[in-house]
């Protein structure tokens, strides 16, 4: 499977799914799953939500050029923004022949019970029940521990708090390729009562933690040299905003949150959980910082550098049940979660390098004005047809506006 696919943007849609259908082995079927659009039946939507009266589409597209150890991946994003399936593509792009190199933990995710009004000797009670809690809470889910999951450690803590002292177990559980909140929420559930009697305490909340810092996603990738020594020392200086400054910080992070809520949405993932994680871990040391890293080698290349929790799965929830969404994690190739999770940060990676480039370079509006002036054409009333015309009347006159677009419109139409 080759991800560089020079050109594939200038193809029709119907081009691009024929040769997306042979170089992810797609069957017609999962081609038109992409190609109707609306593919969520009703009667689908009604089962994964309350009160369905409808549902809302986002546009599927594939960034190209990904290498990730060493091997090609092409990446489903599903996004509203213009420019940000490009921007990773083209930072992809530059970061060949090397690529990527990326790895993930285990799939670690933990499980909070908070207790009030535990005993003084609480901590030691519940450490020295380790195993009948490992019992209770692998009891209630055969199919996770049959693959291998299922509670892997305990912690406890304890807090003071305006009600007195807060005991908090944290239960480690191994998710397998689940994001895990189910498997999760119950074993925490099955083992309150069992931690109220041991402790004299009242159990209160029984659920995920989305902080999941035993399921980090890592990725390292070297742009050359060749990309500009006035545009590396310019996204270093732009790296150093963004860890000097909060207010810069939040936009760096939410340049990465792009790519990655981009692909966790196509496939089907939470991506509330990957951003609640995301800007949890970044202030995890009451200090929010960025997710990425940026330095230049010996050489004067730059290397970029990103670690961040990313608790996505490829089974279980709407990775199952939207149809989209199981294209989407056949296309990219990912046969475990762990798979989802590293083409997740390369790809945050990655939008963070062009919008930090773009912004050094041309700026960023340059970038969005096309599919911007295409979006304007298509509010004012132009067709499909029509729509080429006017975006290059717009963008040759510089005037990006709806009324000049009806203008042109107008003007064409006679
Ligand atoms: C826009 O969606 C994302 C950027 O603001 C990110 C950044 O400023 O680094 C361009």
């Amino acid at each position: 499977m080759k991800s560089d696919l020079s050109g594939f943007y200038e193809l029709s849609i119907e081009q691009r799914l024929a040769l997306l259908k042979q170089q992810c082995n797609l069957t017609t079927e999962e081609v038109e799953v992409l190609h109707q659009t609306g593919c969520l039946h009703p009667h689908t939507a009604d089962m994964m939500i309350e009160n369905v009266v409808g549902t809302v589409e986002l546009p599927v597209g594939v960034a190209t050029n990904f290498k990730i150890n060493g091997k090609d991946v092409l990446v489903p994003m599903a996004i509203e923004e213009p420019s940000v399936v490009a921007a990773a593509s083209h930072a992809a792009k530059l970061a060949r022949p090397q690529g990527f190199a990326s790895s993930a933990d285990e799939p670690l995710m933990i499980g909070q019970i908070q207790l009030m009004g535990a005993s003084h000797d609480a901590k030691s009670l519940i450490m020295s029940a380790r195993s009948q809690l490992t019992e209770i809470a692998n009891s209630k889910d055969s199919t996770l521990i049959k693959l291998g999951g299922g509670l892997r450690d305990i912690e406890v803590h304890e807090y003071p708090s305006s009600r007195g002292k807060i005991t908090v177990v944290h239960l480690i559980v191994n998710v397998q390729d689940a994001m895990g909140a189910n498997a999760v929420n119950t074993m925490c559930e099955s083992v309150a009562p069992f931690l109220e009697e041991l402790t004299g305490a009242r159990s209160v909340l029984k659920i995920i933690s989305n902080l999941a810092v035993y399921r980090l996603a890592r990725a390292k990738v070297t742009w050359p040299k060749s990309i500009g020594e006035d545009v590396i020392e310019g996204i270093l200086d732009a790296y150093a905003f963004a860890a000097a400054d909060k207010y810069r910080c939040a936009t760096h992070n939410k340049g990465i949150m792009n790519g990655i809520d981009a692909v966790m949405i196509a496939t089907g993932n939470d991506f509330r959980a990957a951003e609640a994680g995301a800007h949890a871990f970044a202030a995890r040391n009451n200090n929010y910082v960025p997710l990425t890293h940026y330095e230049k080698d010996a050489h004067g290349n730059l290397v970029g550098t990103i670690e961040m929790p990313i608790a996505a799965g490829i089974v279980g929830g709407a990775t199952k049940t939207n149809p989209v969404a199981r294209v989407a994690i056949k296309i990219m190739g990912a046969h475990k979660a762990s798979d989802l999770a590293q083409v997740a940060v390369c790809v945050g990676l990655a939008n963070n390098f062009a919008a930090m480039r773009a912004m050094v370079k041309e700026g960023i509006q340059a970038g969005h004005m096309r599919l911007h002036a295409s979006n304007i054409a298509h509010s004012a009333g132009a067709t499909h047809i029509e729509i080429p015309a006017v975006v290059r009347r717009m963008l040759v006159e510089k005037k990006i506006t709806m009324a000049y677009a009806s203008e042109v419109l107008a003007e064409m139409r006679g």
